[in-house]
């Protein structure tokens, strides 16, 4: 197959960059679609930790094009300073692979001040969001007030405009939000600083990309967050501003029905979530510390602690429906290493009624209590296993349960954080 999406069937963080990152040997271009610097993707490549937020997660491997989507809504100075510290570090140094799309919106300071005022009056009502200022921007593109990277050709019509957004925003935050109000010039020096930066990389990435699969190149299309975090989708209002199931790759990188050949579901081997919100199958108390320790579940946005749960095949089940998945990569079967019995959720009970599936209207899942099936657990270190016959006879029952269950081909299984810590059963690339 010659163009793959690899999306999160959960709450974000299930080790989409890792899996990336792995297939990106076998692509030609790698493309963000959606999201922004809310993102985290974290790579470990020859024992060095890299996390990626905004620049696709093929940037480690030589000569591999990168994509910045028409979808994502992207902060100009967070996406220079990343820039700077893979290069810095000795990657992604050749410019003419970064493609950055013309009509990508922009994340501005005063996206981020709103995000942050109106998470610290909300209270216990707030979302937990990064406070990277995704929603704002988002909201803008919608208002259609938004401003893009085109606009950055013509930098005093740009600056019009942004003193325009600038009065409103900063007449909210001071009336609504009760906040201070941001100053101008520091955002346009800022500006004109990043602008010669990012100007060489601006494309029309629909029609670049168009072109590329034209010519039989394969194209790996890298989702941030998860399902369950899809605006429409997930745990509204506990969600992210975006789309972010595989079918949001179309649209967020401009490229036309059909032309996706295949959707990798990436889950963890257990959940986790940061950020307030219902989580059915949350475990509290000493196993989740426990679970959180050794899985080092620390939110790489913004080192916040991330909430674990058990398997949950109810979302499994959701997310292979939602995105049509033809495979999925579970990863850190690891760390569930010593823990027994383990856990898996196979239905949700409200009152004396079971769901199998999603119950309608996602508000349900605040009152729903877990229905679990028990399982052995596994003494052994997985850290040396290369095939699935090298793990332990339980790790195996654990696995074939959760594909039975979640009506899902297993097509990887993670047993480490580096890149060669995977088991490889079928790669999308090569089937
Ligand atoms: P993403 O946002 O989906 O890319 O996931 P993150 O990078 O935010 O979080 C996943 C974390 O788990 C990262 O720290 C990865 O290095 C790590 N990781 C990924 N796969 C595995 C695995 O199979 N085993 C272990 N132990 N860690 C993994
Ligand atoms: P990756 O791509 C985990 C969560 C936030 C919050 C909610 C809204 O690394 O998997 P936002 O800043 O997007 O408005 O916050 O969404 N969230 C994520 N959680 N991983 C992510 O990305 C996330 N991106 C957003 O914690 O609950
Ligand atoms: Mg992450």
């Amino acid at each position: 197959m010659k163009t793959v999406a690899v999306v999160g069937t959960q709450w974000g963080d299930e080790g989409k960059g890792k899996i990336v990152d792995l297939l990106a040997a076998d692509a030609d271009v790698v493309v963000r679609f959606q999201g922004g610097n809310n993102a985290a993707h974290t790579l470990v490549v020859n024992g060095e930790k890299f996390i990626l937020r905004l620049i696709p997660a093929g940037a480690l491997h030589p000569g591999k094009v990168c994509v910045i989507g028409n979808g994502m809504v992207v902060d100009p100075i967070a996406l220079a300073g990343e820039l700077d510290e893979l290069r810095g570090r000795g990657h992604f140094t050749d410019a003419s692979l970064l493609k950055l799309s013309c009509d990508a919106h922009m994340v501005m300071p005063y996206h981020r001040a709103i995000d942050r005022a109106r998470e610290a009056r909300a209270g216990n009502r707030a979302i937990g969001t990064t406070g990277f200022g995704i929603g704002p921007a988002y909201e803008d593109k919608m208002a259609r007030v938004g401003l893009r990277f085109d606009e950055l050709a013509n930098f005093a019509r740009f600056r019009t405009r942004l003193a325009r957004n600038l009065a409103d925003k900063n007449a909210y935050l001071k009336a609504v939000l009760k906040a201070k109000p941001l100053g101008i010039s520091e955002i346009v020096d800022q500006m004109k600083r990043v602008r010669r930066r990012l100007l060489p990389y601006l494309c029309d990435t629909g029609a670049y990309l168009a072109e590329a699969i034209a010519a039989g190149k394969r194209v790996l299309f890298e989702g941030a967050h998860g399902t369950m975090l899809d605006i429409d989708h997930g745990t509204y209002p506990f969600v992210t501003s975006s789309n972010c199931i595989a079918s949001a790759a179309l649209a967020g990188a401009g490229v036309a029905p059909g032309r996706l050949d295949a959707v990798l579901g990436i889950s963890k081997a257990y959940t986790t979530r940061v950020g307030a919100g219902p989580f059915p199958s949350e475990i509290k108390g000493r196993l989740a510390d426990r679970l959180r320790t050794e899985g080092e579940e620390f939110g790489s946005a913004t080192g916040r602690p991330r909430r674990i749960g058990w398997f949950d095949t109810v979302l499994a089940r959701f997310a292979a429906r939602l995105n049509g998945t033809w495979g999925l990569a579970l990863t850190k079967l690891d760390v569930l290493t010593g823990i027994d019995p383990l856990r898996v959720c196979v239905a949700y009970q409200v009152g004396k009624q079971l769901f199998y599936e999603m119950p309608p209207g996602r508000s349900a899942l605040e009152r729903v209590r877990p229905v679990y099936e028990e399982l052995p657990g596994w003494s052994e270190s997985l850290s040396d296993a290369q095939a699935v016959d090298d793990l332990p006879s339980n790790a195996r029952r654990y696995l074939e349960r959760i594909a039975e269950l979640s009506g899902a081909r297993l097509a990887m299984i993670g047993v480490g954080a580096s890149r060669e810590a995977t088991i490889v059963l079928s790669n999308p690339f090569l089937a």
